[in-house]
């Protein structure tokens, strides 16, 4: 399996190679860059790592490489100005990557290609894709929640003095302020985290809000997330390579689970060949779904401000009709499991 990342020479899109350099589960790594030197240094460091880690073949490219790839991932990004707006960084990044994709469709990307978006803000970009890569919806993936869920596993693991292995907890909706973090299913290898010995509210939101915070504190002590970014698309790349099918919070187009849809952000999914196979919904706590709603509604009024000055593109994605996935009434939504047909899942 081929494995291009645009954005291959900046942090985040190196380290990601790299990881999965160490995996070993994919055969070759393309590193795609503006600054080709840098995408060549780092292919080259690998090189001189292979020995020790992989016999995967790691090469700095070009956009010709696209067409015969099978999973493309976008890291380019733009850092942001000083004295620069928010939305203005957002317009900028949201230009770069829609000529990336541009670049990236008239490369030749295959029908049969997946395409991971990691760059910010990363639920719009994914939107965006969705509706503009020609690829079916369930083979657009962003990163979406995955590292916030790992930066909350590791520091739940360390307030509580676990291992952060045995910490299950899942951060859900926005890559960013709104996300949400998911206390009902909350476990420490299948015990209650809430009844563990040492828990407090006060210790719970220290974590959340040390994941929240995490970005923010990374950038000014090192500049950036890299190492577990790098591991967390790793794990979606493998899930996808292996069809090992994991449950991954990666941000998906959203057909109405949760009272959520036609936004891009983070739910269970089922990770494997074709993409997202399926989306889980549970009964999650009210102030849980409510939080997935509000995620939804920020995210909606960014692309709605995105698609006043870009213009809207829709892809047929064969929603089902609404009314059939709004729940009924005031009732809690009983569990759905949204299943792809067979005929869209593909190799
Ligand atoms: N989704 C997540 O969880 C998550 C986590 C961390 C970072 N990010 C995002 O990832 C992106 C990259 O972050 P980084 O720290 O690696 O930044 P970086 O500046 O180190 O790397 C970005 C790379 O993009 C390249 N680039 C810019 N324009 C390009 C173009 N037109 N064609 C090809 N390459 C181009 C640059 O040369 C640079 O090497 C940012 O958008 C950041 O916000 C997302």
């Amino acid at each position: 399996m081929k494995v291009s990342i645009v954005g291959g020479g900046g942090l985040v899109g190196s380290s990601a190679a790299y990881s999965l350099q160490c995996s070993g589960k994919v055969s070759q790594i393309c590193l795609i860059d503006a600054n080709h030197e840098a995408a060549q240094g780092h292919a080259y460091e690998m090189l001189n790592a292979s020995s020790l880690t992989s016999d995967i073949r790691v090469f700095a490219g070009s956009m010709a490489d696209i067409a015969d790839t099978d999973i493309v991932v976008i890291t380019a990004g733009l850092r942001r100005k000083p004295d620069e707006s928010r939305l203005d960084l957002i317009h900028r990044n949201v230009d770069l990557f829609l000529s990336l994709l541009s670049e990236v469709t008239k490369a030749g990307l295959r029908k049969s290609a997946y395409l991971i978006v990691v760059s910010n803000p990363v639920d719009v970009l994914t939107y965006l894709a969705v509706q503009r890569s020609g690829l079916p919806w369930q083979r657009v993936l962003g990163l979406g929640t995955q590292l916030d869920t790992a930066r909350f596993r590791g520091n739940l693991g360390q307030l509580l003095n676990v291992p952060p292995s045995q910490v299950h907890a899942l951060i859900l909706g926005e890559h960013g302020d709104s996300m949400v973090p998911i206390w009902s299913s909350a476990s420490i290898n299948g015990l209650p985290l809430t009844q563990w010995p040492g828990y407090t509210p006060a210790l719970g939101a220290k974590a959340f809000e040390d994941t929240k915070t995490a970005g923010a504190t990374l950038i000014k002590l090192k500049g950036g997330s890299s190492m577990a970014v790098g591991h967390s698309i790793r794990e979606v790349v493998e899930s996808i390579a292996d069809d090992s099918r994991r449950i991954l919070p990666v941000s998906t187009l959203q057909l109405g689970l949760y009272g959520v849809r036609d936004v891009c952000l983070s739910v269970p999914t089922i990770v494997g060949c074709g993409g997202c196979r399926q989306q889980i919904q549970l009964n999650l706590l009210p102030k849980e779904q409510q939080g997935l709603q509000q995620s939804a509604r920020v995210l909606r009024e960014i692309i709605d401000q995105v698609e006043s000055r870009i213009g809207r593109v829709r892809a047929d994605t064969g929603i089902v009709p609404e009314a059939n996935l709004r729940p009924r009434g005031n009732a809690v939504p009983t569990p759905i499991q949204r299943s792809i047909p067979r005929s869209a899942w593909g190799k």
